[in-house]
């Protein structure tokens, strides 16, 4: 379904008008997925669920945490290198933002670049449409055409205006939540989208220290334990199930060998829970899979986007190396 929209705001009685796509993945492939996950041997559930409101909410106060670090020393890359991106992407381009959240880190770039149409797509629908009429009010030169989706699975994009280049804006290192052969797979099938000379500027989070990653991913004041476990308390208003929030603690730790932040819900106690008539057994301490979050190394990432067929025309990084953001692009023909 596609909408022009048009409201009345507090502010100024008027609020822009946008775009808006609305393939909002369905509650029946929620219900599909979750029990597909939960019948493995190692209980899964896919983190593209945690983006409810809540979880979309949480996650905002996540990237603000003192031991959070990736958002806010890849702000400060954008920050210290937004002209030679802008440099490297090229006048007016069509840009599309994949899981643009609050659409905070693309402020940053859209002065330097006056996109001829932003596309954010992300799969939390409300956060979407909130921060794209937000964006829209501050840049009211530029187009915006919001896309509620699932990117994980399918990209269907509107008409994209033609001679223009075409430009990926995937920050974050939302590709690390994918496990290689996944991530590899959607930076194809953004290649196909973007078509010969089309470019991606994306942010990688690279391996460091354990102790820096687990306490990341183990915050003081538990916002991460709680975005963790809001994705049982989403589960439970929006499927018939019955988990008891109680009954499970937030695991997260780095696998050295997966080379991987890996977060589970462990099930304190044994226990059946049943979600829309089915029952599922867990034993004291079993865990349900919710998160990766890969970690790369420059060279390791590289490879990935060359397999994709991406060239990578230059790398920005922190003092530490902490993070990446690398523009690769596409050959011309
Ligand atoms: C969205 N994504 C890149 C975050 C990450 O770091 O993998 C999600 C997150 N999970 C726990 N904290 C943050």
């Amino acid at each position: 379904m596609s909408v022009k929209e048009k409201n009345i705001t507090k502010e100024n009685n008027e609020l822009p008008v946008i775009s808006f796509d609305d393939n909002h993945p369905t509650t029946k492939s929620l219900i599909e997925e979750v029990l597909s996950g939960l019948n493995k041997k190692q209980k899964t559930i896919p983190p593209k669920f945690f983006y409810d409101s809540k979880g979309s909410k949480l996650f905002d106060q996540i990237t603000q945490l003192p031991e959070y670090y990736p958002t806010r020393t890849e702000i400060g890359i954008i920050k210290t290198y937004r002209n030679e991106m802008a440099q490297c992407i090229g006048k007016s381009p069509v840009l599309i933002e994949l899981g643009s959240g609050s659409s905070l880190k693309v402020q940053l770039l859209l002065e330097g670049l006056q996109p001829v149409i932003y596309i954010p797509i992300d799969i939390s629908r409300d956060h979407l449409l909130e921060s794209s009429r937000s964006l829209a009010r501050y840049f009211p030169d530029i187009s915006v055409h919001a896309v509620c989706d699932d990117y994980s699975s399918s990209l269907s994009l509107p008409d994209l205006p033609q001679g223009h280049p075409k430009v990926a804006f995937f920050p974050g290192s939302s590709i690390g939540n994918f496990e290689p052969e996944e991530a590899l797979a959607l930076l194809q099938r953004v290649a196909d989208i973007l078509g010969p000379g089309g470019g991606m500027l994306i942010g990688v989070d690279l391996q460091k220290d354990a102790k820096i990653l687990n306490a990341a991913y183990n915050d003081d004041q538990n916002v991460t334990s709680e975005f963790n476990l809001n994705l049982l308390t989403r589960i439970n208003s929006e499927t018939e199930a019955d988990f008891d929030i109680t009954k499970f603690y937030h695991h997260a730790y780095y696998n050295e060998k997966m080379e991987r932040i890996e977060m589970h819900l462990v099930s304190s106690e044994a226990q059946e829970v049943n979600v829309n008539g089915e029952s599922f057994q867990f034993q004291a301490g079993e865990s349900i899979h919710t998160e990766n979050s890969c970690k790369y190394t420059l060279q390791s990432f590289r490879k990935m986007a060359a397999l994709a067929g991406f060239e990578t025309v230059k790398v920005w990084t922190d003092s530490k190396s902490y993070f990446s953001i690398h523009y690769i692009e596409l050959p011309k023909v």
